[in-house]
């Protein structure tokens, strides 16, 4: 009897559930069967004129299908909360509208240095060689004519890896590698990385890169070394940096020179400045006349052949090229910094 009103009132609830179709109407159809004077609280009050045996029964059949009924109720609800959501987002969102485009990434500064000096090199018929970071004292001094008890040794303040093997501090070795495997002519670039244990500053790392270059030939002479370098600084730099050679040693180069332009912090008025020391110029690298003696180590005779020599620092040449006030920039991978070099 009880069951059967129930089944029927339930059934009726269902309907009424389905039916609604917002919050309001659902609260309505809560009210009418599960409110305080709903069809649930009729339905206990006749629980009075049942036989006493049957009472506690039925109070627990109603419980339970008050129970189920809430249940169904709450679902319902959660169900109309979600699709007013949806229905929400999709008159606030416009999915035409284009998306934010991903980043793209870029050259880095160091990268693109490196492949400009190389190809200015390459336009004048130069290959580009690539070699090992780790080197053998040969080819890091000895070829180069710096023999063991030599003091040029201790300005290379290299890493050593065992008695013989160290990480390169220079892109000198690939000099000697080449001249190895070729006769002359040879013209050369090598750019790579380069291990020095310097102190860190401003324009100081114990990881960098150079570029070396070679030429060896019939008749090379120091102007030809003078007009590529002064050529490949115009190129990368502008024709407003100024480029001077200063007389220098290298026990590989006779003559020698380093190569400096004007300080990119100070512009070459820098007294205090923490670039350049005062001096208004900072060092690119060194160059020369390739030595005699490295000639001959290579069975070229110096007699008939001569060379040029240079190796540049290549974060130097981008602290110049980008006006950047600080070399650890470049490893600092900030992405803003990197941006504004794109
Ligand atoms: N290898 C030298 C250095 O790293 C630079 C250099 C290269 C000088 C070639 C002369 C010739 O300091």
């Amino acid at each position: 009897m009880l069951d059967d009103q129930l089944k029927e009132l339930r059934a009726r609830f269902d309907a009424a559930l389905a039916q609604a179709t917002d919050a309001k109407t659902l609260d309505a159809v809560r009210v009418t069967f599960l409110g305080r004077s709903g069809e649930i609280t009729a339905l206990r009050r006749g629980i009075g004129k049942l036989p006493p045996a049957e009472r506690p029964g039925a109070g627990k059949i109603i419980n339970e299908a008050v129970e189920a009924m809430e249940a169904a109720l709450a679902q319902a609800q959660s169900h109309l909360a979600s699709r007013a959501f949806a229905a929400d987002l999709s008159n606030r969102i416009d999915v035409t509208f284009p998306s934010i485009p991903p980043q793209a990434g870029s050259i880095h500064p160091i990268r693109r240095v490196l492949e400009d000096a190389c190809r200015y090199f390459q336009q004048h018929g130069f290959a580009v060689v690539l070699g090992p970071e780790i080197e053998p004292e040969y080819y890091n001094f000895d070829a180069l004519n710096i023999p063991p008890d030599h003091p040029a040794r201790e300005g290379f303040d290299s890493f050593f890896l065992t008695d013989n093997l160290l990480l390169r501090p220079h892109t000198s070795p690939m000099q000697i590698r080449t001249m190895q495997q070729h006769r002359p002519p040879v013209a050369i670039v090598t750019p790579g990385k380069c291990y020095r244990r310097d102190a860190v500053d401003a324009r100081h790392l114990f990881q960098f890169h150079q570029i070396e270059g070679l030429l060896v030939g019939e008749d090379v002479t120091m102007a030809h070394l003078k007009g590529m370098l002064t050529g490949m600084c115009r190129e990368l730099f502008g024709t407003q940096q100024q480029v001077r050679f200063r007389p220098s040693f290298f026990p590989f180069t006779e003559p020698s020179a380093e190569v400096d332009t004007t300080c990119p912090l100070c512009r070459n008025e820098g007294v205090q400045c923490r670039m350049c020391g005062g001096s208004g110029w900072i060092e690119l690298g060194g160059s020369g006349m390739v030595h005699p003696n490295v000639l001959r180590n290579m069975d070229y005779d110096p007699d008939v052949y001569s060379g040029w020599a240079f190796g540049f620092g290549i974060e130097r040449m981008a602290l110049v090229r980008y006006d950047v006030d600080d070399i650890r920039r470049f490893y600092e991978n900030d992405p803003d910094f990197l941006k504004q070099l794109a």
